[in-house]
């Protein structure tokens, strides 16, 4: 059994004061590291001043989107190296809303990757199937191509540093959560479909994230699957009160 991995998306929502808020109280809860891994993915510009706060805590930093180049004329964009240097040890990479509302297809998240990969950043690497999908039975085939297009020529090493997130699209934000079972279906054949892809069997040690409506209330029974290590929380990880609820689960 890994330690469990309770992370926050904030997406675009916090401002700088708002986020050192949350930060402050959130280590006042938890000022040394505890038996599971808590971390808080707040929006680029708040980055820096909740790592400030957050230094020597446990917990840990997550941007949420990264560029695969290591530098260039990208206008807008940011690098590994500048989330590296702003005191991120993770980054979300594939999210759902990414693929659907930037285009973001498996290649280009392939390439963030391994760019990721190379400045010491951990993937947070997020996989799901929207609801057509589910409904035409293709949930399996939809994840499997995502990971093996999304980690194609990783090395083993690489491989065993990715965090991997089940989302089904049609659960985030919506308030309908997979039940367990569901989940748990899931993450098995993803804890299988990472072990194919890497030929050793490692897998026991990946750790699986689900996400989607995630809440204080659900929390506890979908981490008694066998499968599920962690949570990656969106609209219930913006108060810190319930946040704090859903790390203490
Ligand atoms: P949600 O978002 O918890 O608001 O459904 C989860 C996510 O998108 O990571």
């Amino acid at each position: 059994m890994v330690k469990p991995l309770i992370a926050g998306n904030w997406k675009m929502h916090m401002t700088v004061r708002e986020s050192v808020d949350f930060a402050r109280q959130l280590r006042s809860e938890f000022p040394e590291p505890v038996d599971r891994n808590i971390v808080i993915a707040p929006p680029f510009t708040a980055l820096y001043p909740v790592a400030e706060v957050l230094r020597g805590s446990g917990i840990y930093l997550s941007a949420q989107n990264l560029h695969w180049d290591e530098e260039g004329a990208y206008t807008g964009e940011i690098s590994a190296e500048m989330l590296v240097d702003a005191g991120c040890e993770y980054v979300i990479i594939g999210h759902s809303e990414r693929r659907t509302f930037f285009n973001e297809r498996d290649s280009e998240i392939n390439r963030k990757i391994k760019t990721a990969l190379k400045f010491n950043l951990r993937p947070i690497f997020c996989v799901g199937e929207t609801l057509a999908e589910r409904e035409s039975e293709q949930t399996f085939a939809i994840i499997k191509r995502q990971i093996e297009e999304g980690l194609i020529n990783l090395s083993s090493d690489g491989i065993e540093q990715i965090v991997v997130a089940y989302e089904p699209v049609w659960a985030i934000g919506t308030g309908k959560t997979a039940t367990p079972g569901q989940a748990e279906e899931v993450h098995r054949f993803i804890r299988n479909t990472m072990a194919e892809i890497n030929r050793k069997d490692t897998s026991s040690k990946t750790v699986i994230l689900y996400g989607g409506s995630v809440n204080h209330n659900n929390i506890g029974d979908l981490m008694n699957q066998p499968d599920i290590d962690g949570v990656l929380v969106g609209g219930a990880s913006l108060n810190v009160e319930t946040f704090i609820k859903i790390v203490r689960f």
